[in-house]
């Protein structure tokens, strides 16, 4: 399981430094974040090609009860999968990847805020492209790649309802 090297108190919210050997771990991780997950949240994820960013939402899907395979979305922008939690009222997946956006102009053309404003559950790759989505987050995570195996993955909580969940 992924590491957690530091945690420490912010106002507003929390912030956990994870540090991943593996995708399988990143995916674990992933699947831990899908346990706190309410609907309407947006998870925006942030951080260099390659960081790991589509591998922390297999995990999350996974964690959500998706049994199909998450492909990236970078050509179309958005997926969109239906969950079935165990337990718990089935949630949408909304998955985008906004590397390709060139500015707000195109994310609302697009009508994509009418899915992160909606009922499901909304994972974000190259959310800083937008910072009305970084805003509006309850969960933001940053990648960055260490080595070809290793990822430092830092998460910050923003709803400070969540803090001292299980994540
Ligand atoms: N610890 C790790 N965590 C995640 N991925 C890892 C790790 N170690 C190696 N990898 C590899 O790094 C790659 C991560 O790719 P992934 O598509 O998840 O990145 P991404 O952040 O979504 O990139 P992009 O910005 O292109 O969408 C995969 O090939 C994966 O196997
Ligand atoms: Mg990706």
């Amino acid at each position: 399981m992924s590491k957690c090297e530091t945690g420490k108190e912010r106002t507003g919210g929390e912030i956990k430094k994870y540090i991943t050997t593996s995708p399988e771990e990143t995916e674990a991780l992933g699947k831990e974040v899908s346990g706190v997950l309410q609907r309407g949240d947006i998870v925006a994820l942030v951080g260099e090609l390659g960081g790991g960013k589509t591998c922390f939402v297999r995990g999350l899907a996974r964690g959500l009860g998706l049994r199909d395979h998450v492909k990236s979305p970078s050509f179309n922008v958005l997926n969109i999968y239906d969950t079935a939690m165990d337990g718990r009222k089935a949630l949408p997946l909304y998955h985008m990847d906004l590397y390709r956006l060139t500015g707000e102009g195109d994310f609302f053309e697009a009508g994509l805020e009418e899915y992160i404003y909606s009922q499901g559950v909304s994972v974000i790759e190259w959310a800083d492209k937008l910072n009305s989505v970084i805003k509006n987050s309850a969960f933001v995570l940053r990648f960055t790649y260490i080595d070809e195996n290793r990822r430092e993955i830092i998460l910050e909580i923003r709803d400070s309802e969540r803090s001292g969940g299980n994540v």
